[in-house]
């Protein structure tokens, strides 16, 4: 457990000090990277929540975060330090690959009874996994009555929420080929997806720094533009638990900014762009 400094005696008007503080929380709760020059916007964001909580100073808020009951403040914390900006269909290289290489194989094992899983991780609002949901679909019509899960994860739980009601603006709509529309029904002011798309994806909230819910192995992990965020042991961590989480010859999905790094490295192989391969060869 981290020692909290007693700052009871601290002067109200050190914001740098307590910003300081309140990142190193954030830190250590979701292994995000908050260097110095993040602190005015870290500063910015809180600002509106102090007066939203009616709280007169940023040693208050610490205070409220580090108290017996800031568990629920502190998942509110994150929700606003992180950015959760997502598309359907996003680096849609990977899509296509997954539709010409991973998945025909994968689909016969299914249709043989063999149960699949994928894991969106960090997947913010759903657009993520409900795209590979679309992409399987399009192969086999009747994945619903196959054993197959794609497992929806987000630090934040609005996100998990909203990725949960499948329900999206009408603008969201151009990220789907059309092919794909069919499954988007409209409703209020935009469009939800299908039962059998939703049937696929099953959403859960879920720090990935903390011990995982999800059930390994999974023959697909998208983690696409969250390791960014993090510091970078705390992303060589996360690799080398992916790793561990996939099948023999399951895929690693990296995001376009993110890097491979630490000694899971030597066990995935570079597919493509952004895209490993856990071992020698095809789906195991
Ligand atoms: C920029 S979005 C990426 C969404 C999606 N993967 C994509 O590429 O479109 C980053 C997401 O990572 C989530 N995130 C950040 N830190 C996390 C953590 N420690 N555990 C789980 N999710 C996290 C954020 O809440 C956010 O929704």
């Amino acid at each position: 457990m981290t020692l909290r400094a007693d700052i009871s005696g601290m002067p109200v008007d050190r914001t740098p000090f307590y910003i300081a503080a309140i990142s190193r929380r954030v830190e250590e709760e979701a292994g995000l990277l908050l260097p110095p020059s993040r602190y005015p916007m870290i500063e910015a964001r809180l600002k509106r929540r102090l007066a939203r909580l009616d709280l007169g100073s940023y040693r208050d808020y610490l205070r409220l975060i580090d108290g017996p009951d800031g568990a629920t403040e502190r998942a509110t914390l994150l929700g606003l330090l992180t950015t959760h900006v997502s598309h359907f269909f996003r680096e849609p290289h990977h899509f296509q690959m997954m539709r010409d290489r991973l998945l025909p194989p994968l689909i016969a094992e299914a249709q043989a009874g063999r149960k699949l899983r994928f894991w969106s991780a960090g997947g913010a609002a759903g657009q993520e996994a409900y795209s590979l949901a679309l992409t399987l679909l399009d192969l086999v019509p009747n994945a619903a009555l196959l054993n197959i899960e794609i497992l929806a994860t987000d630090l934040d739980a609005a996100q998990t929420a909203r990725a949960a009601r499948a329900h999206y603006p009408t603008a969201a709509l151009a990220e789907i080929p059309p092919p794909f529309r069919q499954h988007c029904l409209p409703s209020s002011g935009g469009f939800t997806l299908s039962d059998s798309v939703r049937g696929l994806v099953r959403c859960r909230t879920q720090n990935l720094h903390a011990d995982w819910q999800a059930e390994p192995p999974f023959h697909a992990i998208l983690c696409r533009n969250v390791l960014i965020y993090f510091e970078p042991k705390a992303r060589e961590r996360l690799i080398s638990r992916f790793a561990g989480a996939l099948t023999n010859g399951g895929w690693l999905l990296l995001g376009h900014a993110d890097r491979m790094t630490g000694p899971a490295a030597a066990h995935l192989n570079a597919l493509g762009q952004t895209v490993y391969c856990k071992g020698d060869g095809g789906p195991g």
